[in-house]
């Protein structure tokens, strides 16, 4: 639990509307708003109390206009624009770009390269959110946000994801067409939301390809069943995250802005 906040700024004196104070916004020990906004990374608190001023920051689903609030960013849903900052202390959102021949996984018994060995000696204990295949690389999520993670593994949640895959041959014009009708699989139909050709060269094809399934092997299986194995599978988009230019092995942390928008994602 972090400590109730003790400092300078405490000496400030409280204005705004009184009628506003209620237990919300006046939690015993609680942590003044500006303050958890500038740490969740909002901003300056100058900055955050201006957004507090313009009526665009919810405590529990209610607008707070008084400077003087404080709050339990343990427990309260905290958002600006209409958007969960991740205001819970301790909390760590990664993008991590996966290299190939490394597990999805924390450790490994056989000794094979996993997603730890690029994390450096961070304490966190951290979760991947889904899976990437050994061979597959790109856009991998990390978090110890275990209500997120959840959420965004969960089926009845499942968030779009895109793929560059480079496939065998010339593909034929309906193949798009063919994958968003839907791929007939060993384990029942699997259906592409886009697909697009992004480059031709010889007898090699780099497609890109989004879906909501998270079966495993799904894009492998779905463009081997139209007849274009695939040779190379990077993820590159995980609902509203982007890979960028992030180099392979290399991780960063998600702004609060994209944090913001994977809740959203997942209804949190
Ligand atoms: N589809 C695959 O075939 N492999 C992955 O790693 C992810 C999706």
């Amino acid at each position: 639990m972090r400590t109730p906040d003790r400092d300078a700024e405490d000496d400030y004196e409280d204005y705004g509307d009184d009628e506003d104070r209620d237990t919300l916004t006046d939690v015993p020990g609680g942590v003044r708003l500006q303050k958890v906004l500038a740490e969740a990374g909002i901003g300056s608190r100058r900055h955050c109390e201006e957004l507090i001023g313009a009526g665009r920051v919810e405590v529990d689903g209610q607008t707070v206009r008084r400077f003087g609030a404080r709050v339990d960013p343990e427990h309260q849903v905290i958002k600006v624009d209409g958007k969960r900052i991740p205001a819970k202390p301790g909390l760590v959102y990664l993008a991590f770009n996966k290299p190939p021949k490394v597990l999805t996984a924390m450790s490994d018994d056989r000794g094979r390269k996993t997603v730890t060995d690029y994390l450096g000696d961070r304490s966190e204990r951290l979760f991947h959110i889904g899976r990437l295949d050994y061979d597959t690389e790109g856009l991998m999520l990390l978090t110890n946000d275990g209500e997120l993670a959840h959420r965004l593994a969960h089926p009845s949640f499942e968030v779009a994801k895109t793929y560059l895959a480079e496939v065998t041959g010339p593909v034929p014009k309906d193949l798009g067409r063919r994958l968003q009708a839907g791929i007939e699989l060993d384990d029942g139909i699997a259906t592409a939301d886009r697909f697009r050709v992004i480059d031709r060269s010889g007898n090699r094809t780099l497609v890109e390809i989004t879906l909501h399934e998270g079966r495993k092997h799904i894009v492998r299986r779905m463009l081997a069943a139209a007849g274009h194995p695939v040779s190379r599978l990077v993820r590159t988009d995980v609902g509203p995250i982007r890979l960028g230019n992030l180099k392979p092995g290399v991780s960063r942390d998600l702004t609060t802005r994209e944090i913001g928008e994977l809740y959203a994602a997942v209804g949190l």
